[in-house]
């Protein structure tokens, strides 16, 4: 059984950043291998990651029936073809990018044929880091169904309070399932909980709130497409994630 971790939340807010020092924080403290899940068509979290994607399974949900049938193999198995195509292996961690399907339609159908692919690939690895799109469509289409940490992301301001109530009922009203739910209040003044955070810690009933520092080092790293694994150890914003992830 893998030990799941997701990070949801609006855009920009800082979910792929954290997400990469999630995986940065398993993979030092021994918990690995780690399969980095990158759900979110324009994020870059193989560059945070300081590897390159050079193919997503995006566009695999809508051929996989024609290439299938082409090459006479069941879908399942081209689909598992074209995810091991698509894995980029590094040092303690491997990393599998969704991309976009391509096109107008449905495919539902595809969309199933996926998530079990996907689902048989994390349960090859004891541990899982997802990083979503903005919103949390990836959650609701059950690409992957079942997280055991959802860490919901979100900025300081009271906006971004009432965004994380938001997200919490989204989240229950579309069934994601989570066993536990962390708050990661991100870019604060001074790395305290802004007020109105522990009123939203009791709406949702989350078992940890912290927030996380507006942080130099972390915005210059972004400018200058530093990867996670260049940030100095003692990063306060790196710290608060080991305590998240590890405890
Ligand atoms: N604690 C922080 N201190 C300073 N800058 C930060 C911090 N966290 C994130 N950032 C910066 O905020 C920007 C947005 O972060 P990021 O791309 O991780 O957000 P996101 O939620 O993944 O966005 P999207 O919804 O577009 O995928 C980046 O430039 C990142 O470096
Ligand atoms: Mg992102």
């Amino acid at each position: 059984m893998s030990y799941s971790i997701a990070f949801s939340g609006k855009g920009g807010v800082g979910k792929t950043t954290l997400a990469a020092l999630a995986v940065r924080a398993l993979t030092e403290a021994g918990k690995t291998p780690v399969l980095a899940i990158d759900a979110d068509p324009n994020s870059c979290l193989d560059a945070q990651l300081g590897v390159e994607v050079t193919s997503t399974i995006g566009s695999a949900r809508e051929t996989v029936r024609e290439e299938a049938e082409e090459a006479k193999i069941s879908k399942q198995e081209l689909l598992r073809m074209k995810i091991a195509q698509g894995l980029v292996e590094s040092k303690g961690f491997d990393l599998i990018a969704m991309g976009r399907p391509e096109g107008a339609g449905c495919y539902c159908y595809a969309n199933n044929v996926l998530k079990e692919a996907i689902r048989e690939l994390s349960g090859q690895y004891p541990y899982v880091v997802l990083d979503n799109e903005a919103g949390l469509e990836n959650l609701s289409r059950r690409i992957v169904q079942e997280v055991d940490v959802l860490i919901l992301v979100s900025d300081a301001g009271g906006a971004g309070l009432r965004t994380l109530c938001r997200l919490y009922d989204l989240a229950n009203e579309m069934g994601v399932k989570y066993k536990k739910l962390a708050l990661a209040i991100n870019r604060t003044r001074d790395g305290k909980l802004p007020p109105g955070a522990r009123d939203v810690e009791a709406y949702t009933k989350a078992s940890a709130v912290v927030a996380l520092p507006y942080d130099e080092e972390i915005a210059k790293s972004a400018e200058e497409s530093v990867s996670a694994w260049h940030i100095s150890e003692n990063n306060p914003v790196y710290a608060a994630i080991k305590q998240l992830v590890n405890g």
